[in-house]
């Protein structure tokens, strides 16, 4: 999508296009470190090129109207910026209310309303962050719009909570943090602790980023993740009555050898996976790093295959059609790695794959997919992507 296409599609819808300015959020894929945001472990997402476009404008009057490019049989959604109040109707534009909600109880006043308008073109539900690079896009348009000063670790935390409070998603914060930080090239390693950060550089040599998106589609709200995030609260009450772990506050504050000294203190079996998950998998991550910065890329690979083996298997998140990618795709010729990616149920796969190998792979897997599922994959082989920006 370019500027001049978004400003003159604004023209369309709002009749004019003077003082509009065009702003970009990416979305994010997770490439390892998956469920461990909301348990104090480590994540490893970057920036995609794919992601959402706002043209926008202040108005007079206050109030807000906004229209989307992908649902434009939805009209225009009006509301006023002194009323903002979580309408399930009015459906994606509850992000933005919500982003605009939490700037104002940092105590900034909006002098005015505004218009806009949204295009994306990120598969929407598919674990690609549609949601957290809306909420992004619209923090960095009000910030650039009204002049509000506010960093971009800021940004990710205003998001989350938008998301948390207004949304009643109850998110952890990757995707707003690789979204806000994201870095061309990079990825980020992030603590999700501490909020303590490294850009990692992404260099692959004759090997692709390729996503696949299983068309399963998943809605967060509606999904079991709240459920998940309940079960590791749980299991981190339950192994804290033991002496050793007493003082810890995250399952991520837990290493390998103190988990399996500790687990029988977790005496339900299903929240004793759901530990196990996320006590490995932030260990995963940590070693898939340190592999990435050492150049051995096999074994990150094997890395993420044990991600999602650990997340179908203990976690339950992958379900039969994200397997069903997974059993086509770890098999295939020059694939170095695979696995789910975001929150699981649905949505999209990653995977390294040696470039000679790129279109083998999506014919193959596209085939195998189909005949087991019915349903049609579609595939992104991608670069790492830059950070939100306005479009100059
Ligand atoms: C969703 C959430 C993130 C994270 C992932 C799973 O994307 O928004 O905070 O928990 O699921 O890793």
């Amino acid at each position: 999508m370019t500027k001049r296409k978004m400003i003159e599609e604004f023209e369309k819808v709002f009749g004019t296009s003077e003082g509009v300015r065009v702003f970009f959020a990416p979305g994010r894929v997770n490439l390892i470190g998956e469920h461990t945001d909301y348990n104090g472990g480590h994540v490893f997402p970057c920036a995609i090129p794919l992601g959402t476009y706002a043209a926008i404008r202040k108005r007079e009057d206050s109030k807000i109207r906004f229209f989307s490019l992908n649902y434009d049989q939805n009209g225009i959604i009006e509301t006023r910026i002194n009323n903002l109040k979580f309408n399930k109707t009015d459906w994606w534009t509850n992000y933005p209310k919500g982003v605009i909600d939490q700037i104002k109880k940092m105590g900034i006043a909006f002098s005015s309303g505004f218009e806009m308008l949204v295009y994306g073109d990120l598969p929407s539900s598919s674990g690609l962050s549609s949601s957290a690079s809306i909420e992004v896009l619209t923090c960095l348009s009000m910030i650039r719009l009204y002049g509000i000063k506010l960093g971009k670790i800021k940004t990710a935390l205003l998001c989350q909570k938008a998301e948390n409070e207004f949304c009643g998603v109850n998110c952890g914060i990757m995707d707003q943090f690789a979204i806000a930080m994201g870095k061309k090239d990079h990825a980020i390693y992030l603590d999700t602790a501490t909020l303590d950060y490294k850009y990692v550089p992404i260099k692959l040599d004759k090997i692709k980023l390729v996503i696949t998106c299983s068309n399963k589609k998943r809605g967060l709200g509606s999904s079991k993740y709240n459920e998940r995030r309940a079960e590791c609260e749980d299991a981190l009450r339950m192994i804290k009555e033991s002496e050793e772990c007493a003082n810890i506050k995250t399952l991520g504050d837990l290493s390998i050898e103190q988990f399996e000294r500790n687990k029988h203190y977790i005496t339900d079996e299903v929240k004793l996976r759901r530990a196990r998950h996320a006590v490995y998998e932030n260990m995963r991550t940590i070693w898939a790093v340190e592999a990435l910065t050492n150049n051995d890329i096999e074994k990150f690979g094997q890395l993420m295959n044990e991600s999602h083996i650990s997340l179908r298997d203990d976690y339950e998140v992958t379900g039969e059609e994200l397997d069903a990618l997974y059993d086509a795709q770890s098999k295939m010729k020059g694939v170095i790695g695979t696995r789910m990616t975001g929150a699981g149920f649905g949505g999209c796969a990653v995977s390294l794959v040696k470039e000679e190998y790129v279109d083998e792979f999506i014919e193959k897997v596209s085939k195998e997919y189909t005949k087991k599922t019915g349903l049609v994959a579609d595939f992104y082989p991608l670069s790492v992507g830059g950070g939100p920006r306005e479009l100059r």
